[in-house]
């Protein structure tokens, strides 16, 4: 059978300005309204032609039957030989993984409960202590939608670096503070030293009993009671949701407990919503699917190596770190599931910042440099301060503006001063920023990463790519006698002494 792909290399597009006048129906047909959210892929370079040609290659590679696999929990992890039921945390995938996840939020909840009902004491502060999946989920969902709330004072240690404990600490009253350790294998060396610390920590403020107040997120309950931790104060989630796919399960328990039960659940729903709308929806109607496309036109077929995504709003200001795991740690990947090396692109490099900064430091080599990067805008219609809405309208100004201009572009004779335009983007426009909206979102991007790894025959659910680094930094910490390179080993001896 002819590959599919050779028809996505073979299909013609046009320049953006001209795909608008040559395709009246564009920009209905490349916009998508669903959760309280507009997708707006018109300012991309999908025309009718390449959009059939990733239909044939989507059908080529089974992406229906893929996902169906997904939602019913089928071993769609080869390589680790397990499920990635991250959707039946919100009620979405086979019904026995959607009744345990039921069970283990109904434990979640309970000891909310408890915490408000002060079984521990007055809390003031959430000390959560994670990393990468266990850390980068909480920590935007509290910065978005937090920021009105006195409920708790919340920080998220991730860094093994102490200055980054210290800094928290600082802040805190160990006597107040609740201990959130928050690890899927309850192994990860940076999480257990900054736990470790923050107990000695909270036990030299004063605290009678520093266990008694630590609660343990994790998918490996056995690691957190040998670690000392009573077995009524462990969350447990299931081994077959993903570390970057964790948010909606007990790693998602600072964001309930700082949020408010209530919006735990608005994002959960609000993910079941993008969940459904993936599922049902008809390919071409269907944003995580567009937006794959997309990614892949990019990526294959004009060799773009990065994609960058702006949020034009200061409570998003984390989403481009948490993007930045999701997909470069699912995609990040040279081989196919059957082992074979995959033979073209794969994730983008995954960067961004916030607008309206980024426009004064980042954006002339958007505008006028030799990379092509395919640019994602996300806003919100809704502020949230109290401040003049002009300070609203001209965020908003400035985001609709860069679009605009990155695609129209302008001539001048002075060659310094042009700006070849035909620059591509992507507009996410939110109604408002809130837990069901928010919820949406991260689902639409968790769905996107999974049809960008059909589309390339990648499994998006391992990462053994990180291992080899953690192996080498514990044969430097055991001095094993590794035959370490003489510049590792200059730098070893320089900083930390010939026997470390
Ligand atoms: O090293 C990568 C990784 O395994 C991520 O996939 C994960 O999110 C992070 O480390 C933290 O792992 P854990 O939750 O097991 O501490």
């Amino acid at each position: 059978m002819k590959d599919a792909w050779a028809d996505v290399e073979k299909a013609e597009t046009q320049p953006l300005t001209a795909l608008f006048k040559s395709e009246p129906g564009r920009l209905a047909r490349l916009g998508i309204e669903e959760a309280g959210i507009r997708f707006d892929f018109s300012k991309t370079h999908l025309s009718d032609g390449l959009l059939s040609a990733f239909e044939r290659l989507a059908e080529q590679r089974d992406l229906a039957g893929a996902r169906d696999a997904l939602f019913s929990g089928k071993q769609v992890n080869v390589t680790e030989g397990r499920a990635a039921e991250h959707s039946a945390e919100r009620g979405q995938g086979a019904p026995e993984s959607v009744a345990r996840a039921r069970g283990f939020h109904a434990r979640m909840r309970a000891l909310i409960d408890a915490i408000e009902a002060e079984a521990f004491g007055p809390i003031r502060h959430i000390l959560h202590i994670g990393i990468g999946g266990s850390a980068l989920g909480p920590d935007f969902l509290i910065d978005a939608l937090g920021r009105d709330s006195d409920r708790y004072e919340t920080a998220v240690v991730s860094n093994v670096d102490g200055a980054a404990l210290e800094e928290a600490i600082g802040r805190f009253d160990p006597m107040t503070t609740l201990l959130v350790i928050a690890s899927k294998t309850f192994t990860t060396s940076e999480t257990m030293l900054n736990a470790q610390s923050a107990l000695l920590w909270m036990e030299q403020g004063g605290v009678a009993d520093p266990y008694g107040r630590v609660i343990a997120l994790t998918a490996s309950p056995d690691q957190a009671i040998e670690f000392g931790i009573d077995e009524t104060r462990i969350l447990p989630f299931a081994e077959t949701v993903g570390g970057r796919y964790s948010l909606w399960s007990s790693i998602g328990f600072p964001v309930a407990l700082a949020l408010g039960w209530q919006a735990f659940e608005e994002l959960l729903e609000g993910a079941a919503t993008m969940d459904r709308h993936f599922r049902l929806a008809p390919l071409t109607d269907n944003a995580p699917v567009l937006a794959a496309f997309v990614d892949r036109y990019y990526a294959n077929i004009r060799a773009a190596q990065t994609r960058a995504v702006f949020a034009y709003d200061e409570r998003l200001r984390l989403l481009p770190s948490y993007l930045q795991q999701l997909e470069m740690e699912s995609n990040g990947k040279s081989v196919t599931v059957d082992g074979e090396p995959v033979g073209r692109a794969t994730s983008p490099i995954v960067w961004g910042g916030v607008g309206t900064d980024a426009q004064h430091a980042v954006f002339q080599l958007l505008h006028q440099g030799t990379h092509l990067v395919p640019v994602e805008f996300i806003a919100a219609i809704e502020p949230e301060h109290d401040l003049a809405f002009d300070h609203h309208r001209q965020l908003l100004i400035n985001c609709f503006a860069q679009g605009a201009a990155l695609m129209a572009g302008k001539e001048a004779d002075d060659p310094a001063r042009s700006y070849p335009g035909d620059r591509p983007s992507t507009t996410i426009l939110l109604d408002r920023v809130d837990p069901a909206t928010l919820g949406a979102l991260i689902a639409f991007y968790e769905h996107r990463v999974f049809v960008n790894a059909v589309l390339l025959g990648i499994n998006p659910f391992d990462q053994f790519g990180v291992e080899l680094g953690k192996q080498i930094a514990k044969a430097i910490d055991g001095d094993d006698g590794f035959d370490f390179d003489p510049s590792t080993k200059a730098l070893i001896e320089r900083a930390l002494g010939a026997a470390n």
